[in-house]
This record gives C-alpha cells, sequence and structure tokens, in this order.
C-alpha cells in the first residue's frame, strides 16, 4: 500500500509538472475568459441557420438566434459556403467570439460520389479508400466543412439492417483496417491539420451495428467479450490512427444507452484505447434516452455528460438543462469545463483560432471540387468495387455486342449514387444506360415497376419529400401498368443479343431507418427477371444492393451476376468497363449472402456450438442446424469471381512452432490459370483450436491484393506475430493463449487450405 501511495505520488507529481502545451495554455487562458453559458453553449450542436442558402440566414431563424447569443459550438449538415461563411462571422460577432466548428455527413465522397461503403469495402484495397476519403475531405474544405460524419465503422451480421450500407460489413479485422484508411485519407497522417484536411468523426460509437432482429436503433444484447472481439475493433482501430471525434449511437447496450453509457465511452474508449478527442451524440439521441426509459431531459442531459459525452447534436439537452443541473448540485462546472476544453481543442488542432475563416476560401472550390481527375478516380474505384457472383460464360461482353438495358434502376440516378449522397449532383451522375450507351448499340427499357404495392413503391422513391412536404402526391408511380412496362422490355430484349437487366434496391430501400424484413429481389423486379429469362437471351443481372440479398432463384437463372451495389458518380461507365472486360472485376464479398432471411443472422466468423455442422450438409437431428435449409451461405464473405481463373498451393510455414515473441512466415503460391490479367484478393484466417474462452471457427487476420498477369504466379507473403493470434479473454485482456491454430489461406472464407502452427 505504502509502495502504491509513494507510486501514485510520484506519477502526480510527473503530471503536474509536465510542462503545458501551448495548446493547453491558450485553452486554458480562453476558458478562464469564459462565461458558464459561453462554455454550455459550446456543446451545443445543430444545423446550421438558413440551413441550405444564406438569404435564409434571417436575424428571426431560431438558429441565428442561438449562434448570437453564443450558445453553439458548431453547425453541421451545410454545405453551403455562404451560409457557413455567414454563420462563422455570427459566431464570431457573439459572445465569446468562438468560431465554429463546421460538420457534414460525408460519407462516400462529396460532390464527386464514390462507392457506397458497403461497395468499397468489396475493393479490400486500403491505398485506394484512404484516396477516396482524401478527395472527400479536399472537396468537403474546399467549402468550408472541416468535420465530417464518417467513418462509419459499425460490424453488422443481419443483412435486414439497412445501414450495413455505410459499413465496411461483417468482419472485425477488414472493419479496422478500413476504419484507419478513412482515418488517413479524412486527417492525413500527422497531428497538423491541413486546409484540404478535416476531421473525422467514428460512428455510431458502439455496436449500432448489431440492432436486434437488423431492426433500426433496436437494442444491443452482447457480452462485453463478444462486443471487444466481434464489434469493437474497427473503434478501436480508428482510435489508434488518431481520429479526432466520435459520435455516440442511438442504441442501448447493457441496459444504458450508448449515449450515456460510461463503459463505452469513458473505461474502453477513453482509458483503455487513449482516444482525446471529443465524442458528439447522434442526432437527437440525447432526448431519445427520455423514450428509453431513463429520465426526463434533465437527467439524461445530466448523465450522459457525466459518462464522458461531449457535445449534443439536436436535442438542446445540455444547453437547455445543465445550468440548472449545475445549480441544482447534480454536476459539477469541472464536468462541463471537461467537455468544453475538449470541443475548444478540436477546434484548435483544426486551426481555426489562428484563423476561423481557414476553411472558407471560395478560390479552392472550383479548383477541388469535381475535378475531372476526382471524377476519373471515381471511375476506376468503382471499377475494383463490383462483385461477379456468377459468370457461366456470357461476360466479358464483346465489342459490337447489341445490348437491352432494362430495369427500373438501369437509369436511375439516385440508385447509382447510393444512401448518403446529400452533395452530390445527380445530374451529372452517369446511369449504367448511359455508361452503355457511350460504347454499344442499346435499347432501354424501364421494365418494371419495383414494388407491386403503391404505397411502398412511392414511400421508396418519394419518402423523403413526403415526410418533408406535406400533401406531397407523386404522379409517375404506377403510372403505367406492369404488363406494359414488361411488354417493352421483352420486346426489346427479342431485338438484342443480351440482356442487361439493372434490378434491386433503390438507395431509400437501404441506409438509415431503411430495415427489411424480406431480403431479396422485389417482387415486380423479379417478374420482370423471369419474363427477359423466358425470352431465351442471355440475362445479365447488374444488382444495385445496400445490404447482401437473397438470390437463390437469381443465381439458378441468371447467367451471369454482377453485384454493383451503387458506384457513385461515374458508376455507369464503370460497370460498361468491367460489362465489356476493359477491367478485370477483382471485388470480393465482404458479408455472407444468405439463402434464406431464416438464416440471419448470418455470418463466416461465428462460433462451432458443441454439436458442430457441416456449412452444406443436409439436415440432421440434434445437431446444430436448420430442418429446412443448409447452414452456408449462398455466397460466402470473401467470395467473387473474375474473367481469370486461379489456383492456390497449400500454405506453407517457415517454421511450424513460433515462440509467443517470434514470428513466422506464412507463404502460398497463387497462380494465374486463365488467359486474363488480373488482381486477386488473396485471405488468410486463423483458428484458435483451444483457448480458454470458445473462439470463432475462422477469423481474418490478413489479405493481400495481388496482381498476376496470366500465366504467371505469385508467392505471396504474410508474417504472423502473436498480436495477430490475439483476442479478448473472458477477463477482457487482450492475449495470446499458446498452443495451437489452424492458419488458413485461401481465395474466401469457404475454400481454404489449412495448416497447423503451435505457439509456444
Ligand atoms: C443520424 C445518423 O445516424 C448519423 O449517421 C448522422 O451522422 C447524423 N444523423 C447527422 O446527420
Amino acid at each position: 500500500m505504502k509502495r502504491l501511495l509513494s507510486l501514485s505520488a510520484l506519477l502526480l507529481l510527473v503530471c503536474c509538472s509536465a510542462p503545458k502545451s501551448d495548446m493547453d495554455r491558450f485553452i486554458d487562458d480562453l476558458m478562464s475568459r469564459m462565461t458558464l453559458d459561453q462554455k454550455i453553449g459550446q456543446l451545443n450542436l445543430h444545423s446550421a441557420p438558413g440551413f441550405v442558402s444564406a438569404e435564409r440566414v434571417t436575424e428571426e431563424d431560431e438558429n441565428t438566434k442561438m449562434l448570437r447569443a453564443g450558445l453553439m459550438g458548431g453547425v453541421y449538415g451545410s454545405g453551403n459556403f455562404d451560409v457557413l461563411k455567414r454563420s462563422q462571422e455570427i459566431a464570431l460577432e457573439s459572445g465569446a467570439g468562438i468560431p465554429l466548428i463546421f460538420g457534414m455527413d460525408v460519407i462516400h465522397g462529396y460532390e464527386t460520389v464514390f462507392p457506397i461503403p458497403l461497395a468499397m469495402s468489396t475493393s479490400w484495397d486500403m491505398e485506394k479508400i484512404e484516396k477516396a476519403a482524401r478527395i472527400a475531405a479536399g472537396e468537403a474544405s474546399a467549402v468550408g466543412i472541416n468535420w465530417v460524419f464518417s467513418p462509419m465503422v459499425d460490424i453488422c451480421r443481419d443483412a435486414r439492417w439497412g445501414r450495413i450500407a455505410e459499413s465496411a460489413g461483417e468482419d472485425p479485422y477488414l472493419g479496422g483496417e478500413v476504419a484507419k484508411a478513412y482515418v488517413y485519407g479524412y486527417q492525413g497522417h500527422d497531428d497538423v491539420f491541413d486546409t484540404d484536411e478535416v476531421m473525422a468523426c467514428v460512428k455510431h460509437y458502439a455496436l449500432y451495428g448489431a440492432a436486434e432482429g437488423g431492426r433500426d436503433y433496436n437494442s444491443v444484447f452482447l457480452s462485453r467479450q463478444e462486443a471487444m472481439n466481434g464489434y469493437m475493433i474497427p473503434y478501436r482501430e480508428a482510435a489508434k490512427a488518431g481520429a479526432g471525434s466520435y459520435m455516440s449511437s442511438f442504441n442501448e447496450f447493457e441496459g444504458i444507452p450508448a449515449t450515456m453509457n460510461k463503459w463505452l465511452m469513458d473505461d474502453v474508449l477513453r482509458k483503455m484505447w487513449g482516444f482525446d478527442g471529443f465524442i458528439v451524440s447522434d442526432a437527437t439521441a440525447v432526448v431519445e434516452e427520455v423514450a428509453h426509459g431513463i429520465g426526463d431531459l434533465q437527467e439524461v442531459s445530466a448523465r450522459s455528460l457525466q459518462a464522458g459525452l461531449d457535445m449534443d447534436m439536436n436535442s438542446d439537452g445540455f444547453v437547455g438543462t445543465l445550468k440548472k443541473s449545475l445549480e441544482e448540485g447534480r454536476i459539477k462546472e469541472a464536468d462541463i469545463d471537461r467537455a468544453c476544453c475538449r470541443i475548444l481543442e478540436a477546434k484548435y488542432k483544426l486551426g481555426l483560432f489562428d484563423d476561423p475563416f481557414r476553411y472558407l476560401d471560395e478560390g479552392r472550390r472550383a479548383e477541388r471540387v469535381f475535378t475531372p481527375e476526382n471524377r476519373a478516380f471515381a471511375r476506376e474505384l468503382a471499377g475494383e468495387c463490383q462483385v461477379l457472383l456468377k459468370n457461366d460464360g456470357v461476360l466479358p461482353l464483346k465489342p459490337g455486342t447489341r445490348v437491352a438495358v432494362v430495369g427500373p434502376l438501369a437509369d436511375n440516378a439516385s440508385a447509382m449514387m447510393g444512401t448518403w449522397a446529400m452533395s452530390s449532383r445527380r445530374d451529372e451522375t452517369v446511369t449504367v444506360r448511359k455508361g452503355l450507351e457511350e460504347r454499344t448499340r442499346t435499347l432501354y427499357s424501364e421494365g418494371s415497376w419495383i414494388f407491386k404495392d403503391k404505397d411502398l413503391e412511392e414511400s421508396v422513391r418519394y419518402g423523403l419529400m413526403r415526410m418533408f412536404m406535406r400533401n406531397f402526391q407523386a404522379s409517375d408511380v404506377h403510372s403505367v401498368p406492369q404488363e406494359a412496362m414488361i411488354a417493352d422490355a421483352v420486346n426489346k430484349a427479342r431485338l438484342s443479343d443480351v440482356v442487361i437487366a439493372c434490378v434491386g434496391e433503390l438507395s431509400e430501400m437501404n441506409g438509415e431507418g431503411s430495415s427489411r424484413s424480406d431480403v431479396t429481389i422485389t417482387d415486380a423486379q423479379r417478374e420482370l427477371l423471369r419474363a427477359l429469362k423466358a425470352t431465351g437471351k442471355p440475362v445479365v443481372l447488374v444488382l444495385f444492393t445496400g445490404r447482401p440479398l437473397v438470390l437463390v432463384d437469381e443465381d439458378r437463372d441468371m447467367d451471369a451476376i454482377l453485384n454493383v451495389m451503387a458506384l457513385g458518380t461515374e458508376g455507369g461507365r464503370a460497370v460498361a468497363d468491367v460489362l465489356f472486360g476493359d477491367v478485370n472485376p477483382s471485388g470480393k464479398l465482404t458479408s455472407s449472402y444468405p439463402r434464406s432471411v431464416g438464416q440471419l443472422p448470418l455470418y463466416y466468423n461465428h462460433k462451432n456450438t458443441g454439436r458442430p455442422h457441416g456449412e452444406y450438409d443436409s439436415y440432421r437431428k440434434f445437431v446444430s442446424c436448420y430442418m429446412d435449409e443448409v447452414n452456408g451461405p449462398l455466397y460466402p464473405f470473401g467470395y467473387g469471381l473474375s474473367y481469370t481463373t486461379y489456383d492456390y498451393s497449400a500454405p506453407r510455414l517457415s517454421a511450424s512452432e513460433m515462440p509467443l515473441n517470434g514470428s513466422v512466415d506464412v507463404t502460398v503460391t497463387v497462380s494465374n490459370t486463365g488467359t486474363r490479367d488480373g488482381d486477386e484478393i488473396v485471405q488468410l484466417y486463423i483458428h484458435d483450436i483451444y483457448a480458454t474462452s470458445t473462439r470463432p471457427v475462422k477469423e481474418l487476420r490478413a489479405f493481400r491484393k495481388v496482381h498476376i498477369p496470366a500465366g504467371d504466379s505469385a508467392e505471396v507473403n504474410f508474417t504472423l506475430t502473436a498480436d495477430d493470434l490475439k483476442y479478448y479473454n473472458h477477463d477482457l485482456e487482450y492475449v495470446c493463449e499458446p498452443g495451437d491454430f489452424e492458419i488458413m489461406v485461401g481465395p474466401n472464407s469457404r475454400d481454404v487450405q489449412t495448416v497447423l502452427l503451435t505457439v509456444k
């Protein structure tokens, strides 16, 4: 005890005597001059006054009034240069004159829109993902934005959850790599923010993707250990990469909403992982804690602050109640100071105290936004984000092929943009129809409705408009009978050599608030596919989606399936590049594709159970399986075809034993046995055979994307250390437990070859 005391006394001494940085001194001084109201004001985030146009920034506007009163630390949601500039001027004229931080949902690009995050992850190309984030940062910062609500790093194992579209899929390791790539892309690799770099906001902290039943905002029921091993890794990796801020999530965990969950925010994120930035709530997440059943707005605001939340987005909980809570002794001024200080630090790091207008430089807009270079990169990246799920030989198409491009998504810009493309240039988006028209003879037909249910169709096409514009009536939904549309498509198919059928999900069918209980292609579109098949022409399904879909019928009936999800601005050209073979598809799935909704949740890195059953074995009683469906997916995690073929040797180890402090090399020879050059994503999985806690049957721990010319081979090498074999044990210690590990290498999570490694 005595020894402990003297140790902590020493620590205190070291801490107290540690020299203060310039930033600390600046903020101490600033805070000493701020009133309590001004400090609380810093903890408040709202949408920008006027929101979309500077003319609407009037003194009567409620947000302008708050800004004038110094009651806002930042604004979000506007990419309008003039609105942001005016807002900054008002903030500087008000009370403490502290500059605002400008946030925005820049999720997969800004005006140049890249593939949706789920599609982007299928490239497994960290350099390109980082570059996409860098371009997005360059474009967004050129209009004044300095804080982006990205990356979204929630792991998701349930295709019913619409927000899987915004994520990197189901795997924690890949999710962690992707998280780092985004953070580096937005913020750069050092601590200094240049004017074309922005602060990342990692979301949604935490475990939002584990919503029960895939229903958005739903409760999460996980053990801490499962959370740490299965879901928390990407949040951890983003912290390691230096992410400046986090956004708390809507869900509860262990009976406490994440937005007031001290274990998540303080114990894990700050203390265990050393995160020292600020945490903002998701929009209205503080006031939603009232509905969660925790207390009134004052109570939930006080508890959220004390649990480690620093900024309240849109609830007016902090700005409206913290002063009262302080007066009543419910919270301490130090709680407010701590949060305020973290927000001021972020502004300091962004250089806003040196120059509040440093991101507001009109000249950069024309130079940086939606440039030909950015668009060219969008096309290149989109080429890597397509997953060929089936091909009986119809692809690639030969030059001169006459194409019927058919389907309700074939010429739909918003389907190509995907979820979260608020700042996109819809009119300049290249649809598949346009992309194909640019290179071959085409006939186009819309082909079908999306849903037979008119209300549902209206809701996915115009739901948001209906929400914001009362009495909004869409005139075009189902205005042409389905039979007539199909007849037109069939006619055009008959006149062509091949049918390119663009069906699947419109962007509003995934993303936030878009959970589905039936993850299939919709009824009306399936009717179209059946009619097209009946023509006898080869049918290539170009699949738009923001989630894994059940594609059992399509896998049986279609001649080829190219999964394009939503590829952004240049999507249509990138699809044409792949269909005509200029680009050899190399994308691989980052989520398992189910055979039926009843299999959900479905993920490759599941546990074995005490009564395991082979993935594709048929029903047997008293083992862990379904009577009416095999356990395995239709397409496994990591799966994707190309126009060439690869052969994998068995993996070889440099030594069959590895000391805990040593390393071992795993080598595999991958041969391109086809006639086209290709890029192959080689995947390494581990299985800890016996551990003090049960471990998944397989866990991805490394991958490489290698270019292999036709007829050539590549030696692919991975170096493993104990770090690659670690997991959080029952006491949440991150450990490698000595013993035997299966090391598996292959082209996807199913078709692997195994070698045994003993760790001593
Ligand atoms: C709610 C969403 O959950 C979050 O992802 C987004 O960043 C905020 N709204 C702000 O728009």
